[in-house]
C-alpha cells in the first residue's frame, strides 16, 4: 500500500529517447529505453500525483493513469513542457539528443550517381532541463535532472547540478559493463545541495519508488 502523499500536486516527467530526423524515413535516436522514466511516472501516480509524461519514441509502454504526451524530436518536447507549466516538480528523464540535423530534407534522400555520401550537419538542440532549471517565472519547486555518465560521475554531475540549475541530479554510471543502459536495475548516486547520497544498486521501479518518496518528503518540508 503506498501513501497517497502527492495528491494536488502535479508533476512533469519527460522520458525516452528523441529522435531527430535526417529526411521523412530516416532519423538519428539513441539507446534509452525509457524504463526509469516510465517507473518515475508511475511511482508518482500511486502517490496521487497528477502527472505529465513527455516521452520520445520509448521501447516501454507509457504508464497508465498519467496525461501522455508523445513528441518525436527535442523542440517538440521543449514546446510540450513549456505547455504543460505550471508544476510543482520536473524530473527530466529523457535522453534528449544534443543536436538536431539542420540540413534535414523534405524528401529522401537518394544516392547520387557518382556515389558521393550526403553531409549532415548539426545544430544544437533547446537544453530543456537548463531552461527549465533558470526560469524565474513558473519554475517548478523542485527540479530534478539525470546524468548518464561513464567517468568520474559525482563530480561530473554535481557540476551538471549547478550548470543546469537543478535541485537534484539522479547520476548514474552507464558504462555498458554495468548494464544499467536498457537493463532492469540501477546503481544511482543523488546529488543535492546536501552533496552526494550513493544508492545501492536496485530495480528501476525501486530507485522510482525511493525517488518519489523523497520528492514527496522535500514537498512537504517546504
Ligand atoms: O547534459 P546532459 O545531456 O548529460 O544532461 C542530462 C540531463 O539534462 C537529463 O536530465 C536530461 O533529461 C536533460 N537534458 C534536457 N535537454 C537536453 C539535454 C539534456 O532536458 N537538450
Amino acid at each position: 500500500l503506498v501513501a497517497r502523499r502527492l495528491v494536488g500536486r502535479h508533476v512533469i516527467v519527460t522520458s525516452g529517447p528523441t529522435h531527430e530526423p535526417i529526411d521523412p524515413v530516416r532519423y538519428i535516436a539513441n539507446r534509452s529505453s525509457g524504463a526509469q522514466g516510465t517507473a518515475i511516472a508511475a511511482a508518482l501516480r500511486d502517490m496521487g500525483a497528477r502527472v505529465s509524461f513527455v516521452t520520445g519514441p520509448a521501447e516501454v509502454p507509457p504508464p497508465e493513469g498519467v496525461e501522455v504526451i508523445a513528441v518525436q524530436t527535442a523542440q517538440e518536447m521543449h514546446d510540450a513542457v513549456k505547455a504543460a507549466l505550471p508544476a510543482d516538480v520536473a524530473v527530466m528523464a529523457a535522453a534528449v539528443a544534443d543536436w538536431h540535423v539542420s540540413n534535414a530534407q523534405g524528401q529522401k534522400i537518394k544516392k547520387d550517381a557518382e556515389g558521393h555520401a550526403p553531409s549532415l550537419q548539426f545544430a544544437e538542440n533547446p537544453d530543456i532541463l537548463a531552461w527549465i532549471g533558470h526560469l524565474t517565472q513558473d519554475r517548478p519547486a523542485l527540479v530534478v535532472g539525470f546524468a548518464a555518465e561513464t567517468n568520474d560521475v559525482v563530480p561530473h554531475a554535481t557540476a551538471k547540478r549547478l550548470r543546469k540549475g537543478a535541485d537534484w541530479i539522479v547520476a548514474n554510471d552507464v558504462s555498458p559493463a554495468t548494464g544499467i543502459m536498457g537493463g532492469s536495475e540501477n546503481a544511482v548516486t543523488l546529488i543535492s545541495d546536501a552533496g552526494a547520497d550513493a544508492w545501492p544498486r536496485m530495480g528501476k521501479d525501486q530507485v522510482a519508488r525511493r525517488l518519489a518518496d523523497r520528492i514527496a518528503d522535500t514537498l512537504e518540508e517546504m
